[in-house]
């Protein structure tokens, strides 16, 4: 089968390395295509994939179609947000994710910008200590849980919220239930957001909540960028001067953030939360084997279009 590593952010070599080995070690036929430039290019290269590995690499209904052999997509990560469900289901072609395989770099990317901020970006004034006080975490699944055990280690109390998981399984992770985003966001001083961009999620963390945060609060986004109701979050940067923020997701109105509240905000210039090349060594090995598990065995543990 041919399988088409299609990455506009390219793995680190180690990673493309892993995936061809493993692949063609099955048997399988490797095609590279990295920092491609249009949804044209994706197209032009899945002519005759069977199967495709991608990042945050957006595959729309377009490239499906230009896709008749497709059998597979696997999404070396954990959101799968970039790739469209329903179009895929339609084709009857596979979609899976790689759950916690890139958890740890995201999980000390969080910690990192939690000092950074705190330490007003490493300019001269002066700064605040994370110890002692309470990180906040929304969504306690692979990556919320790793920045808590980490919070915790240097000082940090910490408290949770996931409508999924019991609070035995959050005290279980370490961290204190909380029962509603309003307790959550008015009783952290840190504030960390892993929930996916869902229909219910998109927009859903705007200025109710933002507002609510205790004085000198820093809300923290290695999320995704749709989660956040960017007006919403302009309007509380702008009635509270003692509010941060920060993100590995680039806001729309980032130059107007900056422009108006200076080391109150920062943002990475391109998502970087999984890019460490262990992030990227065990997505991309998870990922190869998931695609020889599949064209071997029908093996769909990780299907997430069912
Ligand atoms: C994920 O959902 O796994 C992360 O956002 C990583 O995305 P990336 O592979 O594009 O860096």
């Amino acid at each position: 089968m041919k399988v088409l590593v299609a990455t506009q952010k390219p793995f680190a070599k180690e990673a493309v390395d892993d995936i061809t080995a493993i692949l063609t070690g099955a048997g399988h036929e490797v095609a590279l295509l990295e920092r491609y430039e249009s949804e044209a290019d994706l197209c032009f290269a899945v002519a005759d994939a069977d199967a495709i590995i991608v990042r945050s690499d957006k595959v729309t209904p377009a490239v499906l179609e230009a896709a008749p052999k497709l059998k597979i997509v696997v999404r070396a990560g954990a959101g799968f947000d970039n790739v469209d469900l329903e179009s895929a289901t339609a084709h009857e072609v596979v979609v899976e994710n790689t759950p916690g395989q890139n958890s740890n770099a995201v999980a000390e990317l969080a910690l990192a910008m939690m000092i950074y901020m705190s330490r007003n970006q490493f300019t001269p004034a002066a700064g605040i200590e994370l110890q002692g006080k309470t990180l906040g975490i929304q969504a306690f699944g692979n990556v919320g849980r790793l920045v808590g055990a980490k919070a915790k280690a240097l000082g940090m109390k910490i408290q949770a919220i996931d409508p999924y998981l019991t609070d035995e399984k959050i005290i279980e992770g370490g961290a204190t239930p909380v029962h509603s985003l309003a307790d959550l966001y008015s009783t952290s001083d840190f504030l960390s957001i892993h929930i996916p961009a869902t229909p219910e999620t998109i927009g859903s963390i705007g200025y109710d909540l933002i507002s609510r945060m205790p004085k000198g609060a820093l809300l923290i986004n290695t999320a995704r960028k749709e989660v956040i109701d960017e007006a919403g979050l302009e309007k509380a940067l702008e009635e509270r001067p003692d509010l941060k923020y920060v993100t590995d997701v680039m806001p729309s109105n980032y130059e107007a953030l900056c422009e108006k509240f200076g080391v109150r905000v920062f943002a990475t210039p391109k998502k970087m939360g999984a890019q460490t090349k262990e992030a990227n060594v065990n997505a991309g090995i998870a990922a190869a084997r998931q695609i020889v598990a599949y064209f071997a065995e029908g093996c769909t543990r990780f299907q997430v279009n069912r």
